[in-house]
């Protein structure tokens, strides 16, 4: 043996170098993956009880040393020492150290390959819930917020030049939409990723282990992977995580840019919360969105975690490879990062004060209300497009007029073009367009209640999904 302390070593003549060491060691916040090697560790034994390597008294000594284990851990009374190739070594080499030789036996029948698998999807499973809760608070958040404004009137952008106007509500639920696709994203990674890769033995299956249909369901998955080497080699399922995660990255740092664009002073819709807002070290007078600009700015990192598997995975073959351990830093990463932004930007959306006087004001800037004038020609019969340079020519008009839409008078209307009547004046208010948006998912009140009735039902089912996973 010329490797102490390793789970390797007997066919080497020599000690590894040390850089081989350094290079091979998992970077410190491996470990976390503690608790779960312990209790897939523990359903382990009862496999191999069930195959005669155990008996059952060795089982209920190993299952008792490996939750005083994960005790100690949980309150830092165990820690890794450098030797500890990986959070695997790691804990045979506590159990070994508390139970002697019986805690080796444990290593028949599965390998580390297996473990590594199946530690990180048991970790994600727990995660996918717990940051789908954090989701679900946002759009507490969010939906609290459109309730408050359903009547809060203010131009829509389109190129962020404004287009027509919109009910505020309706805007923050555009993103509360796009959430809503995040946590459904969540739940289908879920119902595709509950297959246990136990059994696999580092690639062929194992000749001990012979019901990884049973050690699966203690663990709380669905059934064993189909197949032992796709079980031990297959990391789509963090890939796939990882984009569920970018995505909400995206959609967060969208909502975050809006916050940053909102609290302007050019735009001066919102108001930040002094607990949700930094300041200067020079300018006094700053009050900055910083949780908006990193949000942002974090985004990157979900990218890049995505981007990372997906260039480790390319190029490699069937079954473990090291380069799998990249895995876990992307997985780290991108749960981390989210469990950072998601309670801040929840805390901001929350309490932002919303200036609905402010809102009104823009709600008909930059000619926002000139679709109400092709749209109502057009109702006349006039084949759009020639509404459209109608109502252009009559853009055109206010423009050298130094005039808004509001100023006109029939004799303007009748100046531009005889088709235009004096009955398209009541069309040119905002509240009259937004009234007019009355469909299924248009800006109008009432339809923007509907949404909000069955968004909420929505958040419901998902917070049942959310929560079923806890304990
Ligand atoms: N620590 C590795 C990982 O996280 C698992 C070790 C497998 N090593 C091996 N030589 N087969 O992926």
């Amino acid at each position: 043996m010329n490797n102490a302390g390793a789970l390797w070593g007997g066919r080497f003549k020599k000690a590894p170098s040390e850089a081989l060491v350094d290079l091979s060691r998992s970077p410190a916040e491996y470990f976390r993956l503690a608790p779960e090697d312990l209790r897939s560790s523990a359903a382990h034994a009862r496999e191999l009880t069930r195959a005669g390597i155990l008996t059952s008294e060795e089982c209920a000594d190993i299952e008792r040393a490996l939750a005083e284990v994960e005790r100690d851990f949980l309150a830092g009374l165990v820690l890794p020492i450098p030797a500890d190739e990986d959070v695997h070594t790691f804990l045979e080499r506590v159990l070994k150290d508390r139970i002697g030789a019986l805690g080796g036996k444990l290593r028949a029948g599965r390998s580390r390959n297996d473990q590594a698998a199946n530690d990180l999807k048991l970790h994600l499973r727990t995660k996918v819930r717990t940051l789908a809760a954090d989701v679900l608070a946002l759009q507490g958040a969010l939906v609290a917020q459109a309730k408050e404004h359903v009547e809060t009137i203010t131009t829509g952008f389109t190129h962020l030049q404004p287009a027509q106007p919109v009910t505020f509500a309706h805007q923050l639920l555009a993103h509360a939409q796009g959430f809503a696709r995040d946590v459904d994203r969540m739940i289908d990674w879920d119902r595709r990723s509950a297959r246990s890769p136990l059994g696999g033995a580092a690639l062929a299956g194992s000749a001990i282990a012979l019901h990884p249909e049973l050690s699966a369901v203690e663990l709380g998955y669905e059934g064993p992977c189909e197949n032992s080497i796709d079980a031990i080699g297959a990391r789509d399922h963090v890939a796939e995580f990882l984009f569920v995660a970018a995505m909400l990255g995206v959609n967060l740092s969208r909502l975050a840019e809006e916050v940053f664009l909102w609290n302007s002073k050019q735009f001066a819709w919102v108001e930040l919360d002094d607990g949700y807002a930094t300041g200067s070290s020079i300018m006094p007078q700053k009050k900055n969105p910083d949780i908006a600009e990193l949000t942002r700015g974090r985004s990157s990192r979900l990218i890049a975690a995505l981007q990372g598997v997906l260039v480790a995975l390319k190029g490699i073959p069937f079954a473990y490879n090291r380069d799998l351990a990249e895995d876990k830093w992307a997985s780290f990463e991108a749960i981390d990062t989210l469990e950072l932004v998601l309670p801040a930007m929840t805390g901001m959306i929350a309490t932002m004060e919303v200036d609905r006087d402010r809102l009104r004001s823009q709600a008909t800037l930059g000619f926002s209300l000139a679709t109400e004038v092709a749209d109502w020609l057009s109702r006349q019969g006039v084949p759009f497009s020639e509404a459209h340079d109608i109502t252009g020519a009559l853009v055109r008009y206010c423009e050298a007029k130094g005039c808004d839409f509001a100023a006109l008078q029939a004799s303007d209307l009748a100046a531009v073009d005889p088709r235009l009547g004096p009955d398209v004046l009541p069309h040119l208010t905002a509240e009259a367009a937004i009234a007019a948006r009355s469909g299924y998912n248009g800006t109008a009140p009432a339809s923007v209640r509907g949404q909000i009735e069955r968004l909420e039902a929505l958040i419901d089912r998902q917070n049942g999904w959310a929560g079923a996973g806890e304990g």
